[in-house]
């Protein structure tokens, strides 16, 4: 999960390091207040979850109240790479000497941290890492030795530090380290870290991704959900612990394993280029040990997007064998109906692998209204984006 600029903020405070005070605002109006009682020189910065904002006119320096007033209307609706701006955060303007870069990440190719530094920070490190690769430093941090300030020193000292500055920027970036460990993130970027002319070290920029596989150990994550700009689907199918993910087309999918779901998704899409483009409506990965709830669940949230028209139900039995499978998608119907939302879209359902035949037995004597068995899985495709064609 990315954070907004204002929640790593909070964050970095929390874990000492130094950032400027300030507050986010929703409209002009907050923004003239939050700058009134700053009372000083500020910048009104665009809250999205993307790069780049100072260049998109997204960033501003406003000499008072009514000027933050004025800023925070031309920035707040500002399309950034198709992110809406629909949040400023208002902090004091502060006088900068020098910028710097620094971030510790998850390096999956190297199977390890890796912390990057630079004295030449502000403008975009991607570019810096291509033109002038020996001005960004990649200094490799093991997990179980962590950063200590021998450690901090020698990646800015990697980085082209200055040296007046050293040790308190490694006393920063130990608790850079502390925050990244803490709480469980794979991304915890500075951009710019700056020097100000008292010589002072602050966080002026900040973005952090947190490893969702690690919330159930940080309840207090959950209140950093952007629930307003999350899919409703995807919100509720969140809550019922369902792989799911929206997508833009007409065909419902739900199938067990990632793989298998993800192929299907590519079938569902070649079939329907016959069918005047009908496309998979979503992801939908029940997992391995697919129970009746959870095919109610996923058949719930999927009935419940307006986009779709038809679904698929691609199985392939294995632990869980498809006359399970195949119970669960009658007691499925059942629960659906008890809900009192009855399944009312064709559905295609494909088994095979485990059990198919038995399987494919009770869903023939279940005689589900609606329900249509196809054997492989080109087939099946093909039914399904030609009964959401027709169920236009
Ligand atoms: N509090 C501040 N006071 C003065 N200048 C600031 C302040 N915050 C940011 N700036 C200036 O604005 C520039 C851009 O700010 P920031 O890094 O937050 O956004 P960005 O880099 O454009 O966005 P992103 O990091 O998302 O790509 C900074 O490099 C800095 O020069
Ligand atoms: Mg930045």
């Amino acid at each position: 999960m990315d954070l907004y600029e204002y929640q790593a903020k909070d964050l970095f405070g929390a874990h000492g390091v130094p950032v400027l005070p300030g507050d986010v605002a929703d409209t002009p109006d907050e923004a003239g207040r939050v700058a009134a009682d700053l009372g000083q020189r500020v910048v009104v910065k665009a809250q999205v979850k993307t790069g780049g904002r100072g260049k998109a006119g997204g960033v501003k320096l406003a000499d008072d109240a009514a000027d933050a007033k004025t800023k925070a209307e031309g920035i707040l609706g500002l399309d950034i790479k198709g992110h809406i701006v629909r949040r400023v955060l208002v902090a004091p303007a502060s006088d900068i000497a020098e910028e710097y870069y620094f971030s510790f990440l998850l390096d999956r190719a190297n199977r390890t941290f890796l912390a990057m530094a630079s004295a030449e920070g502000g403008m975009e490190i991607e570019q810096l890492a291509v033109e002038r690769p020996d001005a960004l430093a990649k200094v490799p941090v093991n997990p179980l030795d962590g950063v200590d300030l021998a450690k901090a020193k020698e990646i800015l000292t990697a980085g082209k530090f200055p040296e007046p500055i050293l040790d308190q920027a490694a006393e920063v970036v130990v608790k850079l380290w502390d925050t990244f460990v803490a709480e469980d993130a794979t991304l915890v970027e500075v951009n710019p870290l700056v020097r100000d002319p008292q010589d002072k070290i602050i966080a002026l920029d900040g973005k952090v991704t947190l490893d969702e596989n690690a919330s159930f150990r940080h309840p207090a994550h959950a209140d950093l959900v952007d629930t307003a700009a999350e899919d409703p689907l995807e919100a509720k199918a969140k809550a019922k612990d369902l792989n799911y993910v929206k997508l833009d087309g007409q065909v419902g999918i739900i199938g067990n394993g990632a793989g298998l779901v993800m192929s299907t998704l590519d079938v569902v899409a070649y079939a329907g280029e016959e069918f005047g483009g009908m496309k998979p409506a979503n992801f939908l990965d029940i997992g391995g040990g697919a129970s009746a709830e959870v095919m109610a669940n996923g058949l719930e949230i999927i009935l419940g997007d307006p986009d779709v028209r038809s679904v698929f139900v691609n199985v392939f039995g294995g632990i869980t064998a498809c006359d399970a499978v195949a119970n669960g998608i009658v007691q499925a119907f059942q629960l659906l109906e008890s809900r009192n939302e009855p399944v009312t879209k064709p559905i295609v359902v494909r088994l095979d692998g485990n059990n198919a035949e038995e399987g494919r037995r009770i869903l023939t004597e279940a005689a589900l209204s609606g329900l249509e068995q196809v054997d492989t899985m080109d087939n099946a495709a093909r039914k399904a984006a030609e009964l959401a064609s027709k169920g236009a």
